[in-house]
């Protein structure tokens, strides 16, 4: 059997977007998988308890803290790609006297939620809080700034000899350590104060495969390495006329947590979710081995890699893709809200019967394969609906008009009227970059921060009546409590041929709902915990109590989620930890939520639930 082998990957991990037109080169993958350092010679970190109740990982000033000399060998071993990091936001503050910049302090507070420019960071994250928030791009320069929860070293990886060496020095040091790819996780899984980072974002490679083959998939391929962004991913399958299921937002990235979590796709509702269409890929081990996974080198981690976590069973290096056909893709954004709306004024009850009509086709949108994400708020004249982009692939505009007619009449009938903006895109990624344009806004000390709660919903709520009347009643409580919340329409079944880690909960389901609780900047930690209190202890047991036995979406969910082994991973969760078990006994590999990161915590969180600023120890 011929197989593309990953050893173009190895050879050259390039750091620029690098596009080859057609691989013609087939090597038979390699049967062995490499260890790339001797795991039996490494002190066995186990026997290093610091005492008989705690263990913890080495914090920078303990005495077994590795020397500058340490630091200064193990950059050689890494080609020099370490980092000291200083926080983006440094150029702002006196207490950087050495990063102090006028002029680039403007630049950060101009562009501070700028992604791209985040993403591109050693250490930031999307999330703020994970970090401790310790240091803003405040135009005043006296204020403070420290490293917060940011790592102590970052490895800026190309290679996975890199990788390994990190890992390596990492066990042997007893550092904590982390795997940051963008920072968009939710959950503040890809940060740590005082650990070694290993930083994928300039693994950039991507290879276009027209003739992939194997013996369970021959077609055209995309095999991305572990930095490439799903803005990227999604550029070169339309330069090459093909489809790829990525997630909506540009800057998240395509081999991470997002594969790894299982990823939603605006056309996974037709091609199956993100870990579904993965061909093969590798990773480095906690071992230090650079591993060819797939269904046939080693089933069980081909299965977990995709769908049990990030940052649990080692370092995906890259991922091979399958491409799906170039279609056509209608995308439609409307809305409606109480108040006048054309000839009458639309009631907070009318409303209501608004979006139970909407509730009620919700099943016939998931089969379409469309998704639609929409929200549904509070506000001071009563209650807005909105559609911010439905995205019908495979669909014309007339497609689409016949799939929502139905609805429409709903709502006619009920005197709301609605102005649609449709558009029709020859292409999916035209569609997309409508359906989900980039943001960047400045530093604003006074945005509000959220806390995310989140829930899948499956099909018998929307077609139960009785549950989908509890389910409607318990949505309009959410605001009448003054909260919204944000939900998904797309269907995720389990499609032949597919055996992955992706949690059996969306499988079933036909909606993934977020609810979130807003907090003022800068709030105290009591109010801080009351809000996050809000989600966790109120509004998510309000969504569970409609879907019991169900589960959620881990890569946008709550991190304090109770009962988290259940709602992220469901059945799954006893083989994954099993595989944990085997291959990082030692818990190398940790991160809030992750699969057996039950006995380890974050000392010294401030008193901020799950914020990243302290060390990282185990209960005895
Ligand atoms: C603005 C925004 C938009 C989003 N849009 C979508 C979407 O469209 N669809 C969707 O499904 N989800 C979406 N998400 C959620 C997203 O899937 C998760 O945040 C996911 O964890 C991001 O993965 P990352 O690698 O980009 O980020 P990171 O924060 O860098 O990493 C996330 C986790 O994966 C680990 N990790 C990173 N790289 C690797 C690697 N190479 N090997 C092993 N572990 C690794 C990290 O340690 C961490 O635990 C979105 C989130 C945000 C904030
Ligand atoms: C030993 O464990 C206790 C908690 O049980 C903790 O308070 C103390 O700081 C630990 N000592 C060290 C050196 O970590
Ligand atoms: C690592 O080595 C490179 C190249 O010599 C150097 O530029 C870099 O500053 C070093 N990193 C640290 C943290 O010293
Ligand atoms: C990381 O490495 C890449 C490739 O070697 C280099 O282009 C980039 O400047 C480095 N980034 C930082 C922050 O050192
Ligand atoms: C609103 O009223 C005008 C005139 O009374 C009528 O022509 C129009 O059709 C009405 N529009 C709707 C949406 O009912
Ligand atoms: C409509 O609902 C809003 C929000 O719950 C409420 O403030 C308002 O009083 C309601 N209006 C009427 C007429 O009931
Ligand atoms: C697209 O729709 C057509 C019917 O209009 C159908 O035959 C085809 O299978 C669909 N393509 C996909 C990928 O679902
Ligand atoms: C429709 O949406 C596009 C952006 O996606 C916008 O540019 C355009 O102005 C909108 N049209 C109307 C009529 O609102
Ligand atoms: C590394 O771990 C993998 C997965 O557990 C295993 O298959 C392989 O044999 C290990 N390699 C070494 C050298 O121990």
């Amino acid at each position: 059997m011929k197989f593309h082998t990953p050893a173009s990957l190895l050879l050259s991990a390039s750091v620029t977007l690098t596009l080859a037109a057609d691989i013609s080169e087939y090597v038979t993958a390699p049967e062995a998988i490499e260890p790339l350092f001797d795991v039996e010679a490494l002190p066995r970190i186990v026997n290093r308890r610091q005492n008989a109740t705690e263990f913890c990982r080495t914090s920078p000033g303990d005495a077994d803290w590795p020397s500058d000399a340490d630091w200064e060998a193990f950059n050689e071993t890494v080609k020099g790609a370490l980092i000291k990091p200083v926080p983006r936001a440094a150029v702002c503050h006196k207490s950087w006297p050495e990063y102090y910049d006028e002029e680039k302090c403007k630049h950060v507070v101009a562009n501070w939620n700028n992604h791209e420019e985040r993403v591109a960071n050693p250490t930031d994250l999307i999330y703020n809080y994970f970090q401790g928030e310790s240091c803003y791009p405040s135009l005043d320069p006296s204020t403070p700034c420290t490293t917060g929860g940011d790592p102590a070293y970052v490895v800026n990886v190309t290679t996975p000899e890199q990788i390994a060496s990190t890992i390596k020095f990492a066990k042997e040091k007893n550092i904590r350590l982390i795997i940051k790819n963008t920072g968009h996780d939710v959950s503040g899984k890809s940060t740590g104060a005082g650990s070694l980072s290993i930083w994928t974002h300039n693994m950039k490679s991507i290879e276009w495969l027209l003739d992939y083959k194997t013996a369970f998939y021959s077609g055209p391929a995309i095999r991305a390495a572990a930095g490439v962004s799903v803005g990227e991913f999604y550029q070169v399958a339309e330069d090459h006329g093909v489809t790829v299921v990525g997630g909506e937002c540009s800057t998240v990235g395509v081999a991470g947590g997002y594969l790894s979590g299982g990823g939603h796709s605006p056309v996974g509702g037709l091609f199956g979710m993100g870990a579904d269409n993965v061909v093969e890929l590798t990773a480095v081990l906690p071992n230090g081995t650079h591993a060819y996974i797939t269904s046939t080198t080693t089933p069980d981690l081909f299965w977990a890699f995709r769908g049990g976590g990030g940052s649990t069973f080692g370092i995906v290096t890259s991922v091979t893709v399958k491409t799906h056909p170039k279609i056509h893709t209608t995308v439609s954004q409307w809305g409606f809200a109480t108040g006048v709306s054309g000839n009458t004024t639309v009631s907070n009850e009318t409303f209501w019967q608004g979006v139970r009509a909407y509730l009620e086709h919700v099943p016939a949108i998931a089969d379409s394969g469309s998704q639609a994400f929409a929200s549904v708020a509070p506000s001071t004249s009563g209650y807005t609906f909105k559609i911010s982009s439905f995205v019908a692939p495979n669909h014309t505009v007339a497609d689409y008009d016949t799939l929502m007619a139905p609805f429409f009449r709903k709502l006619t009938n009920l005197g709301i009227s609605v102005a649609q903006n449709t558009t029709f895109h020859p292409s999916y990624f035209g569609a997309w970059q409508r359906a989900f344009p980039k943001i960047s806004t400045p530093y604003d000390p006074n945005k509000p921060l959220l806390s995310t709660g989140s829930r899948l919903f499956p099909r018998q709520n929307f077609e139960d009546a009785a549950l989908f009347g509890d389910t409607l009643a318990t949505l309009k409580r959410i605001n009448d409590m003054g909260y919204s919340f944000i939900f998904y329409a797309q269907d995720n079944h389990l499609r032949a041929g597919v055996d992955n880690a992706i949690n059996p909960a969306y499988r079933a389901s036909v909606v993934f709902l977020m609810v979130s609780a807003k907090y003022p900047a800068r709030a105290s930690p009591a109010v801080v915990n009351s809000a996050r209190d809000t989600v966790t202890k109120v509004l998510v047991p309000m969504l569970k109590k409609l879907t019991p036995g169900g589960g959620t979406y881990m890569n946008e969910a709550d991190v304090r989620e109770e009962g988290w082994q259940q709602s992220f991973f469901g059945g799954n969760y006893a083989r994954l930890l099993e595989l944990k078990n085997l291959v990082d006994p030692e818990r190398l590999f940790w991160a809030k939520t992750a699969v057996g990161s039950e006995e380890w915590y974050v000392q010294d969180d401030r008193g901020l639930p799950e914020v990243q600023t302290g060390r990282l120890c185990r209960r005895a």
